[in-house]
């Protein structure tokens, strides 16, 4: 009897405490969290509401992303919006009859080693993951947050307990065949503690575990590539879907050309072959690769070689490279 008194105690702070918090003074930043550090484009900005606010703004540094009309009353309110490499200043303002009543501010830090600027992360910005044991309790009254048998290999999206926070994530032209199935437990751990759903690393291992092919293919090439090398297989490729062909981060010639900015002439083709003059390395048709533009990968495998060079297709001479394509 006394158990059961204490026990009623004990839930009756935690009724009163939860209520308290559920019913916040303007508004309050649930995610992103402050300072934190992503890898990733698009973030998830979950807020909650009081019940006086009936609009709010997103402000991505200094420029207005969103504005929403319809939130009153609904506590939290949740929107997927897009980053800029380097430090973005988030500001959300609450409205009540047209009239800011608060305003809150997270700085997030997006890198990339495919921004020169900011490929080191600033001491003050860190990691945050937002999986840790508990963290979705929160969010369960409307979100299925429970990963269950019809996660594995779900029959479509809206089966995969991913895909009502994360659906924007497949959004683009091009989407890698298992995220496209929304098959993201193949390659995100359900088990893994204390954050859930990290991926094996290096990615080489992760990527190589389906494409079965290209590890044959590479492994015994004598040249690796500089990032490929590393097993950073997303430098390059983002594992769930892009604007370009194969998921590439950006077109092939402004990727190659991001790290290689001294090869943006193509004059290093011919030096030595064709004296005084400079080749074409894009907006021209690939002669020899049918439906694709002429681009660094015509001649350079961005993966493995056998010639120091990288030549594509294992040419281990430029003379054979130039035959190629220019028969005699
Ligand atoms: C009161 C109900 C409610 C709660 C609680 C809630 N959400 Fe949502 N959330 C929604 C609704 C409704 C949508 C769909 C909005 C839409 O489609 O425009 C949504 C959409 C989302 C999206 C996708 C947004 C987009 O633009 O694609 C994310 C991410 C999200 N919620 C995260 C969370 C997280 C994290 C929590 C817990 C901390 C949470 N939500 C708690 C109602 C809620
Ligand atoms: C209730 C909404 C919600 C659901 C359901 C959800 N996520 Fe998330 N996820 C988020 C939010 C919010 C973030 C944090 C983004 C930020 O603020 O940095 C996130 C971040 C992540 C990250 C980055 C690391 C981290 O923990 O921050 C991964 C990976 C991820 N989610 C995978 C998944 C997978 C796989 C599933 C399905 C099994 C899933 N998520 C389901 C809301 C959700
Ligand atoms: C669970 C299995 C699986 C894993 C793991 C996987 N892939 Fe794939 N990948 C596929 C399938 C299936 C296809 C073919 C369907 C398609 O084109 O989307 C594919 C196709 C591709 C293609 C296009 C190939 C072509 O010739 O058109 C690229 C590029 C690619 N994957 C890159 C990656 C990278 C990078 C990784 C590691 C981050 C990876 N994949 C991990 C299953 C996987
Ligand atoms: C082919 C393997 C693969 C599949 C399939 C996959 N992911 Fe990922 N995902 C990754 C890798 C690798 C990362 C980068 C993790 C890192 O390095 O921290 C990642 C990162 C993320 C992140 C962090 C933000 C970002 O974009 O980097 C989220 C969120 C995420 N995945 C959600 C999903 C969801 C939802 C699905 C299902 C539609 C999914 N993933 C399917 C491999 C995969
Ligand atoms: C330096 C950037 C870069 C890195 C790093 C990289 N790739 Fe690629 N990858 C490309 C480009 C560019 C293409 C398209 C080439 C073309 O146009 O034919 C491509 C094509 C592919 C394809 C489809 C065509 C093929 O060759 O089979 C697969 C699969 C693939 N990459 C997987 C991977 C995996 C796995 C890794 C990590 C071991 C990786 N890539 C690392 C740039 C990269
Ligand atoms: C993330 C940066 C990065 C990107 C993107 C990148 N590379 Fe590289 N590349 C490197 C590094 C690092 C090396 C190794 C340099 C060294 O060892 O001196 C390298 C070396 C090379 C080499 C010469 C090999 C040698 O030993 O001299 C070639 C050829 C090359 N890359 C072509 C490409 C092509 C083609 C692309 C686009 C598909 C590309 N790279 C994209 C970083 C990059
Ligand atoms: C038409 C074929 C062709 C195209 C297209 C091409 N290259 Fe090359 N590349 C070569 C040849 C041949 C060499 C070796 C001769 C030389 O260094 O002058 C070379 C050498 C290189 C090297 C130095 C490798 C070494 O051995 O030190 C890099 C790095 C490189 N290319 C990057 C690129 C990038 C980036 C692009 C796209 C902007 C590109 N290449 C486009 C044919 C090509
Ligand atoms: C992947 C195919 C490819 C390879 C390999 C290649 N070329 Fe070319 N080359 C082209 C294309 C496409 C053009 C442009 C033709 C046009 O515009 O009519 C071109 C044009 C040229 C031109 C005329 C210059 C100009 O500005 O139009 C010369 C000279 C040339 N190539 C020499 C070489 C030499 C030398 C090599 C070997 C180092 C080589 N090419 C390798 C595709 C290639």
């Amino acid at each position: 009897m006394k158990k059961a008194i204490i026990s009623f105690v004990l839930f009756s702070i935690l009724v009163i405490t939860a209520v308290a918090v559920g019913n916040p003074d303007g508004l309050f930043i649930v995610r992103p969290a402050d300072y934190s550090m992503v890898e990733g484009e698009l973030i998830p900005i979950v807020i909650k509401l009081s019940n006086n606010v009936d609009a709010i703004t997103i402000v991505r540094n200094n420029d207005e992303i969103f504005k929403g009309t319809d939130v009153k009353g609904k506590g939290y309110f949740c929107k997927t919006v897009k980053l800029n490499f380097g430090p973005n200043e988030i500001i959300i303002n609450a409205f009540e009859g047209g009239r800011v009543i608060e305003s809150k501010k997270v700085t997030v830090f997006y890198r990339s080693d495919l921004s020169r600027e900011y490929r080191i992360t600033p001491p003050e910005f860190q990691k945050k993951p937002f999986h840790k044991e508990d963290s979705e309790k929160a969010c369960s009254s409307c979100h299925d947050t429970n990963v269950s048998p019809k996660d594995i290999k779900p029959q479509k999206p809206g089966d995969s307990a991913c895909y009502s926070c994360h659906k924007k994530i497949t959004e683009y032209g091009y989407v890698h065949g298992p995220a496209a199935r929304w098959d993201c437990l193949s390659c995100h751990d359900k088990n893994s503690k204390p954050v859930k759903y990290v991926t094996q690393k290096p990615d080489r291992d992760l990527c190589f575990v389906c494409h079965k092919a290209q590890k044959e293919e590479w492994t015994p090439k004598k040249y690796w590539h500089g990032p490929t090398a590393t097993g950073k297989c997303t430098i390059c490729h983002n594992p769930h879907a892009s604007d370009n062909p194969f998921w590439l981060r950006k077109p092939t010639w402004n990727l190659c050309v991001t790290c290689h900015e001294d090869r943006a002439s193509g004059r290093h083709v011919v030096a030595g072959f064709v004296f005084g003059s400079s080749h074409p390395t894009k907006g021209r048709p690939d002669p020899i690769r049918h439906g694709k533009e002429l681009s660094c990968a015509s001649c350079h495998n961005p993966h493995a070689s056998n010639s120091r060079s990288l030549f594509a297709n294992d040419l281990i001479s430029p003379g054979s490279l130039c035959q190629m394509c220019h028969k005699k």
